[in-house]
């Protein structure tokens, strides 16, 4: 199977800083695949993820999308590419950030899609299904900051998927929520999977990377290891470097 998301010689080095925060990182995400990120603080996972996103733009190396359109080199775009990739391609979950705590669920949701032109009236019933299929029934009108934390992740997990993004990427979803709120968080973002996306998600959650097809295990920025879990068996190619 040809990769969805394909990584090559990924360094980052941030401005002022003498060591890399990661060094010639190569992985492949392969369409249907959830993929956990894991790794002590300051391994770099925040960073992998972002040059896979086309949030920050590496030092070196190269990211590679498929698209409907044909391959992008995300790493080569400028500002507006990348955000317009994003806006269109990419799905995120992140801890906080993304979301409007001013704005209601229903519109949280929906201006990902008028981002994108749609039309509000269209957008808005558009948002309103999905929010329907997190369970948020009855809340499409509450204020993000009214809402719970798991609550506002199953806007985040709306949101993300409403554009159609085939990609989604989370950083610690489940960070800030209880073991049993995170557990039904992951459980929709999973959910996401089993209905053809593809899932790159940050945790420091063993129980959350447990239920990942495969987990990529960073170091002092750079893969230490890869495991791909199989329905029957789970193989493990771990590649220390020197
Ligand atoms: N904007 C920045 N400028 C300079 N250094 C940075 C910046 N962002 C991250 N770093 C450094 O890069 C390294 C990797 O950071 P990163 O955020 O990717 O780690 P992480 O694995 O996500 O950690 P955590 O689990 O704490 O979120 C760290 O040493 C960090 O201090
Ligand atoms: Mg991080």
């Amino acid at each position: 199977m040809s990769p969805l998301l394909s990584a090559r010689g990924l360094t980052m080095r941030y401005p002022g800083s003498t060591v890399p925060a990661l060094s010639d990182v190569s992985l492949d995400v392969l369409p249907g695949e959830s993929v956990a990120v894991m790794g002590a603080s300051g391994s770099g996972k925040t960073t992998l993820l972002h040059l896979l996103a086309g949030i920050l733009t590496p030092t070196a190396g190269s990211v590679t999308l498929q698209t409907a359109q044909g391959p992008v080199a995300v790493h080569a775009l400028d500002d507006s590419g990348r955000s317009r990739l994003r806006r269109e391609e990419l799905g995120f979950v992140f801890q906080q950030g993304l979301l409007l705590d001013e704005l209601t669920a229903l519109e949280n949701v929906a201006v990902a899609l008028m981002l994108n032109g749609v039309p509000r009236a269209l957008a808005q019933a558009q948002a309103s299904q999905w929010l329907a299929a997190l369970g948020l029934t009855g809340l499409e009108d509450r204020r993000l900051g009214a809402l719970s934390g798991g609550q506002a992740q199953r806007v985040a997990i709306a949101r993300a998927q409403v554009t159609g993004a085939r990609l989604l990427f989370a950083d610690e979803p489940t960070g800030a929520l209880d073991s049993r709120t995170g557990a039904e968080v992951l459980d929709l973002l999973l959910a996401a999977v089993a209905q053809g996306r593809t899932l790159v998600v940050v945790t420091h959650d063993a129980q959350v990377a447990s239920r990942c097809d495969r987990v990529v295990t960073l170091s002092d920025g750079v893969i230490v290891a890869d495991t791909r879990r199989t329905p029957a068996t789970e193989t493990t190619s771990a590649k220390a470097r020197a």
